[in-house]
C-alpha cells in the first residue's frame, strides 16, 4: 500500500546526520529546550496513536487514504510527531522533545514534499498558557533572530486552546509551529492529574526561510555542494545556488468520476517520477454531468542533470498509464 519511493525514505532519519542542516536546527532547538529528545522512534505506529488517542474524530479528512499513508488496516506512517504523545506519557515521561520524519500524501511544489520533519515538545507544569507562550517567543527569537512573528488563534482536536505562530516571510505570513494546552481528556485517560502544553514544529520550513534553500527536495540530496554548505558555522549560511538545470514541462488531460482524489494522483506522479518532479498545478477545470476534465501542469526538473525529452515523455506515459490503472479515469 505504500510506494516503494516512500518506503525507502524509511530509516534514512535526516534529523540525525550531522552538519545537515535540519539536524542543525533540532540542536539549535534542544539547546533552547534542554530536553531529552527522543530521535529515533519508528515511523509506522497504529491509528490509534495517530489519531485515536489525540481525539481525532473517525470522520476527520486526515484520516483519509486519499491523505495518510496506511501500511495495513491497522497502522500507518505518522503524520504527525504528536502521534507519539500518548505512549511517552503513558510511559512515565512529563517533559520531552521528540524529532522525527512524518508522511502526507500532499501537493506537489518547491515547498511540499510527501516527507518532512517535526520537532514536537510537551510539558506536564502549571500555569502552562503562560509557560508555553514565553517558551515558544523565546524559541523563535533564538532560532529566527529578529524576523516578525505573530500569534494566531487556531484549532487542534488535542489541545484546548490552541495556537498557530506564524513567521513574516517576503510579504507572507507562514505557518511553522502549531500549540496549545493538551486536552484535558487525553489527561484524564491516562490518569495524569494538571495540566501542561504541547507544540510541533516544521523543520524544513524553518530551515528554508532560515537558509534561503529554495526547493524542499533539496534536503534530500547526497551532494556535497549541498551539504558542504552547512557543515561548519551554519547559522548564518545563505544557500548558494551550485547548478540549475532547464526544466521540462509537458500537461496532461484526463476525465475523472466524482471518486477521484487529487493527492493520490500526486502520490502516483511521485512514485513514478520521483525527485525528477518539481511541480504540478491543476491548470484547467471543465465539469459535465458527474464527469470532470482536468488538465495538470507537471514541471520536470533534475537538481543534478539535464533531462532529455525522450526521457521525461517516457516518464509521462507511465504517469498516464499508471493513473487509467489505478485511478479510474479516462484520457482525454
Ligand atoms: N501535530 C500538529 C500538526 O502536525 C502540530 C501540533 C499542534 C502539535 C498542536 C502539537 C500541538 O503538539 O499541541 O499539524
Amino acid at each position: 500500500m505504500v510506494p516503494d519511493f516512500i518506503r525507502n525514505k524509511i530509516g534514512i532519519n535526516l534529523h540525525n546526520k550531522k552538519g545537515h542542516p535540519l539536524y542543525n536546527l533540532r540542536k539549535k532547538i534542544q539547546d533552547y529546550f534542554h530536553m531529552y529528545t527522543f530521535d529515533n522512534l519508528y515511523p509506522v505506529v497504529s491509528v490509534e496513536d495517530n489519531f485515536d488517542s489525540l481525539l481525532i474524530p473517525p470522520d476527520h479528512p486526515s484520516r483519509r487514504t486519499s491523505d495518510t499513508f496506511y501500511t495495513d488496516d491497522t497502522h500507518v506512517l505518522r503524520t504527525h510527531t504528536s502521534a507519539h504523545q500518548v505512549n511517552l506519557l503513558r510511559k512515565g515521561y512529563r517533559s520531552f522533545l521528540m524529532c522525527g520524519d512524518v508522511y502526507r500524501k500532499d501537493e506537489i511544489d518547491s515547498t511540499h514534499y510527501p516527507v518532512f520533519h517535526q520537532l514536537e515538545g510537551l510539558k506536564i507544569c502549571r500555569s502552562p498558557i503562560m509557560d508555553l507562550h514565553k517558551n515558544m517567543e523565546g524559541l523563535l527569537k533564538f532560532i529566527m533572530g529578529d524576523a516578525e512573528v505573530r500569534k494566531v488563534n487556531s484549532y487542534f482536536p488535542f489541545t484546548n486552546p490552541s495556537w498557530e505562530y506564524e513567521v513574516l516571510w517576503q510579504n507572507r505570513w507562514l505557518e511553522i509551529a502549531g500549540c496549545g494546552i493538551i486536552h484535558p481528556d487525553i489527561l484524564k485517560n491516562l490518569k495524569i492529574e494538571g495540566t501542561g502544553w504541547a507544540f510541533g514544529i516544521g523543520l524544513e520550513r524553518i530551515a528554508m526561510v532560515l537558509h534561503q534553500i529554495p526547493d524542499i527536495r533539496l534536503f534530500w540530496l547526497k551532494d556535497e555542494r549541498f551539504l558542504n554548505q552547512f557543515k561548519n558555522n551554519y547559522e548564518h549560511v545563505i544557500f548558494k545556488e551550485f547548478s540549475s538545470h532547464p526544466p521540462c514541462t509537458k500537461d496532461i488531460s484526463f476525465w475523472t468520476k466524482p471518486d477521484f482524489q487529487q493527492t493520490e494522483f500526486f502520490s502516483l506522479i511521485r512514485e513514478v517520477a520521483g525527485d525528477l518532479v518539481e511541480d504540478v498545478k491543476n491548470i484547467d477545470t471543465f465539469t459535465k454531468g458527474d464527469k470532470t476534465l482536468l488538465c495538470f501542469r507537471i514541471v520536470y526538473r533534475s537538481m543534478d542533470r539535464t533531462l532529455t525529452n525522450e526521457e521525461i515523455n517516457e516518464v509521462q506515459e507511465k504517469i498516464r498509464k499508471m493513473a487509467v490503472k489505478n485511478l479510474n479515469i479516462e484520457i482525454r
